[in-house]
C-alpha cells in the first residue's frame, strides 16, 4: 500500500497486533453506517472531480475506529497517508516541515488534533483554507514573512473531545462525522472478521458473548478475543468455544456489561464516599486516582450511554440501574426526584 505507515507515528510502533487485524477498505470496515455511506460518496465524488478529499473531522470515544478510518480514506482515495499527533507538534516549524513533504492528494492524518498547540493550529488555518503556507524566515529585524503554495491534500483529524476544538478550526472541516457505539450484533462481526484474520476458529455463541461484553468498543473486543485465544489454546483444543470465552472473561473481570474492575470501583467510591452523588468529576477522580480526562473521555461514556451514571447540573449521580447491577439496596429515591427538577 504505502510506506509511509510504517515508519510514522508512535502510535504505529505500540501495537502489531492491532495493526494486523486493521480493515484496509471501507467494505471491511463494520458498523457506523451512515458515516461509511456518507464518506465512500464524498470519496466518490472527490475521484470523479480529480480534486482533493474535504477535510475530515473524526470524533468519538477512544477505540471506535477513527485512526483506522483515516486510513482507509487514504487507501480508497489512492493516496499516502502522513501520520502526526497533537500533542506531538510542538513547534509550528514541525507542521510547516509536515506540510511541505505533502505531495498532491496526500492525506495528513493528526491524531489529538485538539491538543495541538494554539500557535501551530494557526499555520494550519491558511494551509486547511487556501493550500497555503505562512513562514518567518530570518532573524531578529531582517526577518520577512514568505508564503509558500502547498498542494491540495485532506487533513483528516481525529479527537476523542470536538467540544475543545476551537471553533476556527473546526469550522475549517468540510465532513465532520461522529463515531457511535456499536451494537453487539456488529461487535461480533467485528470478532469473527479478527478470528478470520488470524486463523482462529471461534463458535457463533462464544463471538457474541464477547462482544456483548466489550463496552460497544472494537479495541475492546480485538484485545479480549487475544486473551481469550490463549485460553483455548492453553485449556481447550484451540476452537474458541462459549466455556472457555466466560471462563476466560471471569478471570479477566469482565462482567456481564462489560463493566471492569475500574468501573466497579469507580461506580462504588461515588456510593460509598458520596451516597452515591451528586458529586464533581473531580472528587470521583481523587477516590479512584485517575485523571480526570481519563474519567471523561474514557470511563464515563459507556457508563453514561448504558445509564449506570447520570450526569446532572450538580455532579454525576449513580442511577438505580448501577446499583441493581452491583447488587446494592438503591436508596436514593427522595434525592433522586429532587434532582430531577434540574435536568
Ligand atoms: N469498524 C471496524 N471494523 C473492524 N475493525 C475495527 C473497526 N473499527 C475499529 N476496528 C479495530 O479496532 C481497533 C481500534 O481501532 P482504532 O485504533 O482505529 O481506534 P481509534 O478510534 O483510533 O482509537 P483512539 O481514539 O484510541 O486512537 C483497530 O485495530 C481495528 O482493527
Ligand atoms: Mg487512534
Amino acid at each position: 500500500m504505502n510506506d509511509d505507515r510504517l515508519i510514522t507515528s508512535e502510535e504505529l510502533e505500540a501495537d502489531t497486533y492491532e495493526e494486523s487485524i486493521r480493515p484496509d477498505l471501507l467494505s471491511e470496515y463494520i458498523g457506523q453506517s451512515d458515516v461509511k455511506e456518507n464518506i465512500r460518496v464524498f470519496i466518490e465524488a472527490a475521484k470523479m472531480r480529480d480534486e482533493s478529499l474535504d477535510h475530515v473531522l473524526l470524533y468519538g470515544p477512544p477505540g471506535l475506529g477513527k485512526t483506522t478510518l483515516a486510513y482507509i480514506i487514504a487507501h480508497e482515495l489512492g493516496s499516502n497517508i502522513k501520520t502526526a499527533s497533537g500533542p506531538a507538534i510542538e513547534k509550528s516549524g514541525d507542521l510547516a516541515a509536515i506540510l511541505s513533504s505533502l505531495e498532491p492528494g496526500d492525506v495528513l492524518f493528526i491524531d489529538e488534533i485538539h491538543r495541538m498547540p494554539s500557535y501551530v493550529e494557526e499555520i494550519l488555518y491558511p494551509a486547511m483554507e487556501d493550500f497555503t503556507l505562512d513562514i518567518i524566515v530570518g532573524g531578529e529585524g531582517s526577518s520577512k514573512n514568505i508564503r509558500i503554495n502547498l498542494p491540495p491534500f485532506t487533513l483528516v483529524g481525529a479527537t476523542t473531545r470536538a467540544g475543545d476544538l476551537t471553533s476556527p478550526l473546526r469550522d475549517r472541516f468540510g465532513i465532520i462525522a461522529k463515531l457511535q457505539y456499536y451494537t453487539d450484533e456488529e461487535l461480533t462481526e467485528i470478532v469473527k472478521r479478527t478470528a478470520r484474520v488470524l486463523n482462529m476458529d471461534i463458535n457463533d455463541d462464544a463471538a457474541f458473548e464477547l462482544a456483548s461484553r466489550s463496552r460497544g468498543t472494537p479495541r475492546i473486543a480485538n484485545r479480549l478475543f487475544k486473551r481469550v485465544r490463549d485460553f483455548a489454546l492453553v485449556e481447550g483444543d484451540g476452537t474458541i468455544t462459549l466455556d472457555i470465552t466466560k471462563k476466560a472473561l471471569e478471570r479477566l473481570k469482565v462482567d456481564n456489561e462489560g463493566l471492569d474492575d475500574t468501573d466497579h470501583q469507580l461506580l462504588r467510591g461515588i456510593i460509598e464516599k458520596f451516597n452515591g452523588g451528586p458529586v464533581g468529576v473531580e472528587s470521583i477522580a481523587s477516590v479512584i486516582g485517575e485523571e480526570v480526562t481519563t474519567i471523561e473521555d474514557v470511563y464515563e461514556p459507556y457508563l453514561l450511554q448504558q445509564g449506570f451514571l447520570k450526569r446532572t447540573p450538580r455532579g454525576r449521580i449513580v442511577t438505580e440501574k448501577a446499583y441493581r447491577h452491583l447488587g446494592l439496596l438503591y436508596q436514593n429515591t427522595l434525592f433522586d426526584a429532587d434532582i430531577s427538577k434540574d435536568d
